[in-house]
C-alpha cells in the first residue's frame, strides 16, 4: 500500500466536505483527488495543487494514483458510485445508508469481495468515541447484562436546505433512511446483534415540507433486549435541551428556536444556495471542529445493575457506586475514527463497519418502513456476524475510570 494513503473524495456536499479537515490532519493520508458533477464544487480545491478534481466519476476511476474513495454522492447513487469504484481496483468508504435497497447492497459487498478490495460503510455514530465506550462498559460485565436502548431525537432535519430527492423515499430520502441509519447503527453497535421483531409508524406530520419527517419503532432483539427509537425532524422542539447542549458532532454551536424552519418556510433564496452556497458553508466550516461528547438525541442504555448517557464530562454512568463518568477526551471520534478504521483495515485489522454491517443497518431501515406500511409486526430473520470485540486500549481506558463498588 502506498504511504501515505491516497485518498479522493466523490460527492462535495455537506458530507464529502466534512471529510477534508480530517484527512488534512491525519499523518497517514493524502486528499488525493475530488470529483463532483458541480463545477462550483470542484473551484474550492484548485488552489490546491496536490489535489486533482475530476468532474466525472469516469474520469476519477482512471486516476491511478487513487488508493481509496469515500463516496458522499446522494444515497441512491450509493451502489453505482461504489461497485463502479471498487471494479476500478480502489477500496471505497461510503457514506451511509449505504444504499437504497438491499439488493443494491447485497451487489456492493459482491463487488468488494470479487476486487478483493475493502468496503467500509461510515460515517456513522457508532464511530463515536462516547458510543464505543459504552460499549465497553457493556463488554465489562460491569452493568450485568444489556437490557433496552431508548433514543429519541427531535431535530431540523426535515427544515435544513436539501435538495428534494432528500425527501424522497423511494431515493434514499426521509428521517428513515438519512436518519435511522444513525440510530440503527448505535442500537446494533450496543446489541452486537440484530432484531428478531420490530414494530413501526413511520409519519408525515407537514404537508409544508412533504416525506417521512418522523418515525417511532420498538424493537425486540435476542436475550429480551429491547429497543425504541424516535425521531422528529420537524424542528419543534430540540433534543439538545436535554443533552447539555450537545449536539451530533459534540459541538454546542445551536442556532435559535425555529431558525431551519422560518428559513425554509419565507426566504425566498433558492434552496441549492441555501445549501451549497458560502454561507452555508463556512456556517459548515465553523462547526468542524467537534467536540468529544457526540449526541445524537437523547441516548439511555439501560443494563441489569445501571444505565448510561452522554454527558457533559463524557459517558455518564448509574450504578450502585453512583453517578460517575468515563472521559472520552483522548479518543479518536467521528471521521478521525473512520479514517482510522480504514489505515487498521488495510494493515489487515477486522473491520467493524464492514459492507455486511452497513446491509444489516439498511435491513432494519427498510423493515421499519415495511413494518409502518403493513401496520404489522415484521419479524426480519436475519443472521449477521457479530462486530469484533473492543480493542484492548479502549477496555484499558474505560477499566481505569471504573470506581470501585
Ligand atoms: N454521516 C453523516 O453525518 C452525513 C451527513 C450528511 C449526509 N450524509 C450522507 O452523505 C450522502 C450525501 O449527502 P450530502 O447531503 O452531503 O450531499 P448531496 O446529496 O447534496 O450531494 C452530494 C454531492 O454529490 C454531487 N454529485 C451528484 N451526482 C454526482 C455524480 N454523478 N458524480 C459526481 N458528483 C455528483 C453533487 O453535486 C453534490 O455536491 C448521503 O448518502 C447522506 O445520507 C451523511
Amino acid at each position: 500500500m502506498h504511504t501515505p494513503i491516497r485518498i479522493a473524495i466523490l460527492g462535495l456536499g455537506p458530507a464529502g466536505t466534512a471529510l477534508v479537515p480530517e484527512v488534512d490532519a491525519d499523518a497517514r493520508f493524502t486528499l488525493a483527488a475530488v470529483c463532483d458533477a458541480r463545477a462550483a464544487a470542484l473551484e474550492a480545491f484548485q488552489t490546491r495543487s496536490n489535489v486533482r478534481c475530476h468532474a466525472t466519476l469516469a474520469a476519477l476511476c482512471a486516476d491511478r494514483a487513487v488508493d481509496a474513495v469515500y463516496i458522499a454522492t446522494p444515497t441512491w447513487m450509493h451502489a453505482e458510485h461504489a461497485i463502479a469504484v471498487l471494479d476500478a481496483g480502489k477500496h471505497v468508504i461510503v457514506e451511509k445508508p449505504m444504499a437504497v435497497d438491499v439488493a443494491g447492497a447485497r451487489s456492493m459487498v459482491e463487488a468488494a469481495r470479487r476486487a478483493q478490495r475493502l468496503l467500509i460503510v461510515g460515517h456513522s455514530q457508532s464511530f463515536e468515541a462516547t458510543i464505543r465506550v459504552m460499549r465497553a462498559v457493556i463488554d465489562s460485565g460491569r452493568l450485568g447484562r444489556l437490557r433496552a436502548i431508548n433514543n429519541w431525537c427531535y431535530t431540523d432535519w426535515m427544515f435544513k436546505p436539501r435538495d428534494q430527492s432528500e425527501f424522497d423515499r423511494a431515493l434514499g430520502g426521509g428521517v428513515v433512511y438519512r436518519q435511522g441509519a444513525h440510530q440503527i447503527d448505535v442500537m446494533r453497535y450496543l446489541t452486537r446483534t440484530s432484531p428478531l421483531a420490530i414494530q413501526a409508524m413511520v409519519g408525515q406530520w407537514d404537508a409544508q415540507r412533504p416525506g417521512d419527517g418522523s418515525y417511532s419503532a420498538h424493537f425486540i432483539f435476542p436475550d429480551q433486549v429491547t429497543g425504541s427509537l424516535f425521531y422528529s425532524g420537524y424542528d419543534h422542539f430540540s433534543a439538545t435541551e436535554l443533552t447539555f447542549g450537545l449536539g451530533p458532532m459534540g459541538s454546542k454551536d445551536q442556532p435559535s428556536y425555529g431558525t431551519s424552519r422560518r428559513l425554509a418556510l419565507t426566504t425566498g433564496e433558492a434552496e441549492a444556495t441555501r445549501k451549497y452556497g458560502s454561507v452555508a458553508q463556512s456556517r459548515r466550516a465553523s462547526m468542524l471542529t467537534p467536540g468529544k461528547n457526540a449526541a445524537f438525541g437523547i441516548l439511555i442504555v439501560s443494563c441489569e445493575h445501571g444505565d448510561m448517557r452522554v454527558g457533559d464530562e463524557g459517558v455518564l454512568v448509574y450504578d450502585d457506586a453512583g453517578r460517575w463518568s468515563i472521559p472520552v477526551d483522548t479518543l479518536s471520534t467521528g471521521r478521525a475514527a473512520l479514517l482510522d478504521e480504514l489505515a487498521r483495515g488495510l494493515t489487515g485489522a477486522p473491520l467493524t463497519h464492514d459492507g455486511l454491517w452497513g446491509l444489516a443497518n439498511l435491513e432494519v431501515c427498510v423493515a421499519i418502513l415495511a413494518a409502518s406500511d403493513q401496520a404489522a409486526q415484521v419479524r426480519p430473520g436475519f443472521n449477521h456476524p457479530v462486530a469484533p470485540p473492543c480493542d484492548a486500549a479502549l477496555t484499558g481506558h474505560v477499566n481505569h475510570h471504573m470506581p470501585a463498588i
